[in-house]
């Protein structure tokens, strides 16, 4: 269910497709479907409809093996009125589970739990105990007992006072056999103090076919927990973020602060990674071996091989193509890498130092103040502090060719296409158009000349 407006989120995003750990909530809640090996997802959509539509769609990069339908309710007249739209899609058969777009961090497991208990003949309901259980729908059992069979589920605005003080609440999480729930559906009126279809009515009509209504009731109030402000919101951001740093602490990874690391993607680690504060990594991450990562990192589709250290402040993203940095490298502080960055072992790039499609060798550096993008640089390199390749002509770009032990001085601008020979050297504040040759001293800049007993004006 995905119709909901969100009025309290204060947007003009619809709720669902605000981001959790850099994912919509209702990717969330998909990935958990598509994690569940469900036959096939029906998406009931309503308010920003066109736009949650094309979110989940092919082109929304939603990276899913679920077969996805999107059903419209308009205008949205409650739970039941929605699961009614999605009816005609549903096959005969099976079971349906039923999930809110905005309830981003229910485990797969917990669903399997909840699926198995229901036996694909019962009406499964994933319940939990609050301290405080207002504005929830509330778990009404045959006397009253802990344990005894479920009767109802009555909604705040409809409950008896002695109702209003059950602790036990209905999540919004059901798993119920779809030829049952057709029926039931059918008999949805909206007779209540919201003149709303409500979905949990078909407990009701359980009870009163004689099919068994049952609990599964979990303690961990965060798989339940629904986004309807940005307050909310930031608390599960930070209760997501809580469980990612305990499990890479789990599996050994260091990490300086666990309340100071977001994880907003895939994040996999080997031994002894270090992770200082402030991190951000997102999209793809693998970290090799006795990694260290700096503070204040942001981090975003590479691949780190074993020992490299990244410095404070350096910024990293592969985006599509991705970044590879080599064992034993040393990159930062302040320096940045992006898309088809490549770089060997042992390589440095030093602060200020922007690198783009380009592939370093083993043991090249560029420690100061450089760039290099489209470039193919040899072992050994030594780039010197403020030189740039000049790689783009307005319309086109051209690679730069610099092979092994080249030494290019400060501040020299190679304009590609250009190949620097083996083992030569480029002299400081040269504009390179034309390749050199190996083993040679290449400089080309105005000669240096003096004029002596030269007046400076005065006034
Ligand atoms: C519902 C349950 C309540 C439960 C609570 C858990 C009903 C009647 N009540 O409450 O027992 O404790 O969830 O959070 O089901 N939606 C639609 N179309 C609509 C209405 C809602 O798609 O017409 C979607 C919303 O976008 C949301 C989900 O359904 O994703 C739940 O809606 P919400 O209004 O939050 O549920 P409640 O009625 O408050
Ligand atoms: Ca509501």
């Amino acid at each position: 269910m995905a119709a909901g407006k969100g009025t309290r989120m204060k947007s003009r995003l619809p709720k669902v497709l605000h981001p959790l750990a850099g994912r919509a909530l209702v990717h969330h809640v998909l990935a958990t479907a598509a994690e569940l090996g469900a036959r096939n997802a029906v998406l009931i959509t309503g308010h920003g409809a066109e736009r949650v539509e094309a979110a989940c769609g092919p082109a929304g990069g939603l990276a899913s093996s679920l077969q996805l339908q999107c059903v419209r309710q308009e205008p949205q007249l409650g739970t039941g009125h929605a699961v009614q739209q999605a009816a005609p899609v549903l096959p005969d058969d099976g079971t349906v589970v039923v999930l809110s777009g905005d309830v981003p961090l229910t485990q797969a497991q917990t669903l399997r739990d909840l699926i198995a208990l229901g036996g694909g003949d019962k009406l499964a309901l994933l319940t939990l105990e609050l301290e405080n259980p207002a504005g929830y729908g509330r778990i009404v059992r045959d006397g009253g007992g802990d344990s005894a069979p479920v009767r109802a589920i009555v909604e705040q605005k409809d409950a008896t006072p002695e109702q209003l003080s059950i602790r036990e609440i209905y999540s919004g999480i059901m798993a119920v056999p779809a030829r049952l729930l057709k029926t039931w559906l059918a008999r949805l009126d909206n007779k209540n103090a919201q003149k709303e279809y409500y979905l949990t009515d078909i407990v009701k009509f359980a009870v009163a076919d004689g099919v068994p209504v049952v609990a599964h009731r979990i303690q961990d109030a965060v798989q339940v927990a629904g986004v309807n402000s940005p307050v909310q919101l930031a608390e599960l951001e930070r209760a997501y973020q809580q469980r990612q740093a305990t499990r890479l602490m789990e599996q050994g990874v260091r990490l300086s602060d666990p309340a100071r690391i977001d994880v907003r993607g895939e994040l996999q680690c080997g031994q002894d990674v270090a992770i200082d504060v402030n991190c951000v990594f997102e999209g793809s991450v693998q970290l090799g071996d006795d990694v260290r990562i700096g503070a204040n990192c942001v981090i975003a589709n590479v691949r780190i091989e074993a020992g490299a250290v990244i410095h404070p402040f350096t910024h990293i993203d592969g985006e599509k193509t991705g970044v590879t940095v080599g064992a034993g490298a040393l990159i930062g502080p302040f320096a940045r890498l992006r898309p088809g960055a490549q770089l060997g072992a042992e390589v440095h790039i030093g602060n200020f130092v922007e690198v783009k499609n380009s592939t370093l060798a083993k043991g090249a550096k560029a420690n100061h103040l450089a760039y290099l993008g489209d470039a193919t640089v040899g072992e050994r390199v030594n780039y010197g502090a403020g030189s740039i390749t000049a790689n783009y002509d307005g319309a086109f770009k051209h690679r730069t060719v610099i092979e092994d032990d080249v030494h290019v001085g400060s501040n020299c601008v190679l304009v590609a296409p250009v190949t620097l020979g083996a083992g030569g050297t480029v002299g400081g504040g040269s504009t390179i158009t034309k390749d050199t040759a190996p083993g040679a001293l290449s400089v080309a800049r105005g000669r240096q000349t003096t004029i002596a007993g030269w007046k400076r004006p005065k006034k």
